[in-house]
């Protein structure tokens, strides 16, 4: 679900820049925004939107979502009337989030930022993560500085939500296309994992965005996608080591429903 992210975009042909920290904004952006907004638009669920208005529908303070994207989230709580901030690297993401916010008269403010800008300090009654985007920061270390800013950040009493895929997908390495029909022609997404390391629980892939024109290639873009997979033992431990108490977890945006073997989608509400 998380695809695109990564450390490297160029036009094919040309020689790709490499960016080396793990908090680097990772792509998101030209083809990859294009498609991201083609396949997940605001309102788009995959059974998260529901369980985060379950899960949030006694928040009346802010909510605040770093990795807002294109507003999909963000924007269904703002309209659903919750108090709502964004943060989010791409501009071409914050673009969309905020053509959106317009479109659907709602206030849904989104500023630049990482995870690892996050300073705010007792703000915020909840932070969400959906999505898996916190798997986008593949250093363990990193994604604990997160953790930390983010309890810092929330009210006493404040919940995070966020998602982690199965770590059964660090082992999903079948080769995938899709596409997506445009006005004038269409834009293509095809994903070859490139190598899996068990011992980082990282899998990097390539993704090659294509926009075709009477059968013409009139544009592409090439990206690595690296996303870390957490078991959720080590998650809970890690959260409780950042100041966390009382950690639920959630299957497949089922509330209230148990992991298990087969479970693809873990929802974590962990507590200050
Ligand atoms: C899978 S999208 C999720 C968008 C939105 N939250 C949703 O639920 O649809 C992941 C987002 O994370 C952003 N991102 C990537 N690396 C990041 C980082 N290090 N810090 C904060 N955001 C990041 C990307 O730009 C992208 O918009």
């Amino acid at each position: 679900m998380l695809w695109p992210d990564s450390f490297e975009a160029a036009a094919l042909g040309s020689v790709a820049s490499v960016q080396t920290t793990n908090q680097a904004a990772s792509a998101y952006r030209n083809l990859a925004a294009v498609v991201y907004e083609l396949d997940k638009p605001v309102g788009r669920s995959f059974g998260d939107i529901e369980l985060y208005t379950e899960l949030l529908k006694d928040t009346s303070g802010l909510i605040f979502e770093p990795a807002a994207g294109n507003g999909r989230m963000l924007i269904s709580l703002a309209s659903k009337g919750h108090a709502v901030q964004g943060t989010e690297p791409s501009a071409d993401m914050r673009r969309l989030c905020e053509r959106a916010a317009t479109a659907a008269g709602v206030h849904a403010p989104i500023g630049a930022g990482l995870f690892s800008d996050i300073n705010a300090v007792e703000a915020f009654e909840a932070v969400i993560i959906p999505a898996g985007s916190l798997q986008l920061v593949t250093s363990p270390q990193e994604v604990r500085d997160t953790l930390e800013r983010v309890h810092r950040a929330l009210l006493p009493g404040g919940r995070l939500i966020f998602d982690l895929d199965s770590l059964r997908g660090l082992f999903e390495t079948s080769p995938s296309a899709r596409s997506w029909a445009i006005d004038d022609g269409l834009i293509t997404l095809s994903e070859l994992v490139e190598s899996v390391s068990p011992a980082d629980q990282v899998r990097t892939s390539q993704l090659r965005y294509e926009r075709w024109v009477d059968g013409t290639l009139t544009e592409a873009q090439l990206e690595h996608f690296v996303l870390r997979f957490w078991g959720h033992h080590e998650m809970s431990t890690l959260l409780e080591l950042c100041g966390f108490t009382d950690v639920q977890l959630h299957g497949d945006y089922q509330h209230g429903t148990a992991i298990t073997a087969e479970t693809t989608v873990a929802t974590i509400v962990a507590t200050k």
